[in-house]
């Protein structure tokens, strides 16, 4: 196998493909101001200033509406976390400084449009939406144990660093992208669609950028990145994770198509996998196609995962539209 780069190599080695893709989301991306996509008019004051409290009545989303806009809020919540991991990770300097720096301030209009438009519109309680962040980003973002709740045997997560958080981030990238599109949709609010669309179009473009890096890494060190790459495949969860309420609004979210199993594989993993061509490629050394060999292993049996996931939740949901035609009919 071919000697494993530094950090510093790599950095140094992929900084003119960072400088390119700097570049490029620059000429891309379309500046947008948050209160242009929030319904000021619906607001109103809360005790605190004369006026009313919220009451759960108030809030016209559904459960999983709800569910799904507090667990990406959330997410986007946590921005310094990820800040620190990715300044942590790539240089300060030239275009990684210049691409932290971009990158930081455009996810934190996320979590401002979401917080803005729910509060204004009384869509979630905004006493608990609070605690929820505190408590959610006291944690923080903590990749190593994610990796360990995920079954990651940390021996093999020794050059942690980079290459880790560059594959991790081209995925968590678009997995919210996905996230807030179909958010949007269960929304059934035109302003939330309109709001959410715009902020998915963000995350695409970071997912660019970073797929792009990541792509380029493979390119010139092609076992070192596979490895990193199948490790976070082989142990992906979502940004989210750990957040208060994680596991219910996980469920809801997959139970109603905002983020399943199924998307998860076919919009998120195989599309990048296979922009990175990485079962074509002819450049892997023996380790490079061990691990290939194991990451198609866990692809198939993802496969497997979704068919058993869809035939339950097909059940689950058969069940509860029996108990909802039983139930008598409210005066
Ligand atoms: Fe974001
Ligand atoms: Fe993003």
């Amino acid at each position: 196998m071919a000697r494993k780069l530094t950090q510093l190599e790599l950095l140094m080695e992929l900084e003119p493909i960072a400088e390119q893709n700097v570049d490029r989301h620059l000429s891309m991306a379309k500046p947008w101001h948050p209160h242009d996509y929030v319904p000021w008019d619906s607001g109103r004051n809360f005790a605190a200033m004369g006026g009313t409290d919220w009451d759960p009545e108030q809030s016209t989303l559904s459960e999983v509406a709800k569910a799904a806009m507090i667990t990406n809020l959330l997410t986007e919540d946590n921005l310094p976390s990820y800040h620190r991991e990715i300044a942590e990770n790539f240089s300060q300097d030239g275009a990684w400084g210049t691409w932290v720096g971009r990158w930081t301030a455009e996810e934190n209009r996320h979590g401002i449009v979401i917080r803005d438009y729910l509060v204004v519109t009384r869509a979630v309680d905004p006493v608990a939406l609070e605690r929820a962040r505190m408590v959610h980003m006291t944690q923080g973002y903590n990749p190593i144990k994610m990796l360990r709740d995920a079954g990651a045997e940390l021996e093999h997560v020794t050059d942690r660093g980079f290459l880790h958080s560059v594959a991790y981030v081209t995925f968590q990238e678009l997995a919210t992208r996905v996230s807030h599109r179909n958010t949007g949709k269960v929304c059934d609010d035109p302003i939330a669609d309109r709001m959410l669309q715009r902020i998915a179009a963000d995350e695409n473009l970071h997912m660019i950028f970073y797929r792009n890096v990541c792509g380029a890494a493979l390119d010139l060190s092609p076992d070192q990145a596979l490895a990193a790459i199948a490790e976070i495949v082989c142990h992906f969860q979502m940004p989210g994770y750990g957040m208060p309420d994680w596991r219910r609004n996980g469920v809801l979210m997959a139970k109603h198509g905002v983020y399943d199993l199924r998307q998860h594989l076919e919009e998120v993993v195989m599309p990048v996998l296979r922009k990175w061509n990485v079962f074509e490629r002819n450049d892997f050394g023996a380790e490079g196609d061990r691990i290939r060999n194991q990451l198609g292993e866990y692809l198939e049996k993802l496969q497997g995962d979704c068919v058993r996931f869809e035939e339950q939740r097909d059940r689950a949901l058969a069940r509860e539209a029996r108990k909802r035609d039983l139930a008598p009919a409210k005066a």
